[in-house]
């Protein structure tokens, strides 16, 4: 036989859809994909969030007459295992559902919906499945875009693939119950957005943040934020769904926070991670001329107003470096560390040095522990 080219393509299609009272009987969200004749659904939902929710998602399906199989997963970092996986996947096969038209319904944080997400890809080489984010960091960041994934062998999301959902399902209503730590968590990847591509997003933090925050999103303010932050994500996933192009914006904050988050005791959740790495990224971007003394000062009072309290103790140079050089692996050979050119510019710069990881990383100490005007 001569030699033959196989070529396919595919288009990637999902939507991401605003709905509220998303368990109520009238509401068909849940249910808009798949068939709903004499059908099942195999339901993973996060135990905090079962633990409020319990009887109307039962009740949801029972109304609908769907045979429904709803797994409780416990959220958190430490759960994102192969073990878990392994059990959810035995689960699943225990409880069989039709390849094509009933999709695995994931509702849960980023944990939950990397983890079922992987699931849904990997299981009769990969079934639809919905996302409902529960946590902010879920609602503007996770649930977005097509990774899925689980940590290994001490690294974050060392095992994954790229599998897009079918449908996102955005109810904010369930913000009002997740914990003011995971809510500061999740305004981290807004303030990340906002610094690297949307100068007017940086106002909306400033003018409505703080409130925003206080009121876990559920006043009418954080409407405009929350969709202007999803906005801006999508625009910035869509053209780059599979990652071709390794430089990417939404990976500023991304670099050093891969050491802090995955090497050091203090444990610190992603968002926690990634807002140290933006304070250091912009220190290292004055220092470079590419962001202003003012528009750093900006950015510093803005993590004051939102209320962060921010953990000086992990920012080891050793590990800041050791991290950039991981990155560097992920991203083929090249640092591409996105940096502000100014609030809502964005430079890649690929020869950042370890003396200037150093110095930023004193600064950004000094003003945690002792005074925070000396920027
Ligand atoms: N796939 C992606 O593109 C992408 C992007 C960003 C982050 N992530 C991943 O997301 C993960 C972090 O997500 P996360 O911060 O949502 O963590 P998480 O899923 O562990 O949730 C955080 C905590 O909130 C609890 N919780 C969830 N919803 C709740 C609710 N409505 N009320 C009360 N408690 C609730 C959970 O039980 C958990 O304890 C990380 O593993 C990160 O790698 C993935």
């Amino acid at each position: 036989m001569s030699n033959r080219k196989v070529t396919f393509q595919q288009t990637i299609a999902y939507e991401v859809v605003n709905t509220s009272n998303i368990f109520h009987p009238q509401n068909w969200a849940l249910l808009s994909t798949g068939k709903i004749e004499d059908a099942r659904r195999f339901v993973v939902v996060d135990a905090n969030v079962e633990k409020h929710h319990a009887k109307a998602l039962r009740d949801y399906f029972a109304h609908h007459h769907i045979e429904a199989k709803i797994v409780v997963f416990p959220g958190g970092e430490e759960n994102k295992t192969l073990d878990h996986y392994l059990s959810l996947v035995r689960e699943l096969d225990s409880f069989p559902i039709h390849r094509r038209d009933e999709p695995i319904i994931a509702i849960g944080g980023g944990v939950l919906t990397d983890l079922v997400g992987f699931v849904a890809a990997s299981y009769r080489r990969g079934v639809p499945y919905v996302k409902v984010p529960t946590t902010l960091m879920g609602y503007v960041d996770a649930s977005i875009g097509i990774k899925t994934g689980f940590n290994f062998n001490g690294n974050k999301n060392r095992l994954g693939s790229f599998h897009a959902p079918q449908t996102v399902l955005l109810d904010k209503a369930f913000l009002k119950t997740l914990p003011r730590r995971h809510i500061l968590n999740g305004v981290c990847e807004i303030v990340k957005l906002a610094v690297i591509k949307d100068a007017p997003l940086f106002d909306l933090l400033e003018a409505r943040g703080p409130q925003s925050v206080e009121e876990r999103f559920q006043n009418e303010g954080s409407g405009d934020l929350l969709d202007r932050a999803i906005a801006g994500m999508i625009e910035e996933l869509e053209p780059n769904l599979f990652e071709e192009d390794l430089a990417r914006k939404v990976d500023f904050g991304h670099t050093f926070s891969y050491g802090l988050e995955t090497r050091h005791e203090a444990h610190l959740l992603h968002g926690e991670a990634v807002l140290l790495d933006i304070l250091l990224s912009c220190l290292i971007a004055r220092n470079r001329n590419l962001l202003a003394d003012e528009e750093t000062r900006r950015i510093f009072r803005l993590t004051e107003t939102l209320g962060f309290e921010l953990d000086a103790s992990t920012l080891d140079p050793d590990l800041l470096l050791a991290s950039l050089t991981e990155r560097t692996y992920h991203r083929n050979g090249l640092q591409r560390v996105p940096m502000p050119r100014g609030i809502g510019g964005c430079v890649f710069l690929n020869n950042i040095g370890a003396d200037e990881i150093e110095s930023a990383a004193k600064t950004l100490k000094e003003w945690i522990a002792i005074n925070h005007e000396i920027i």
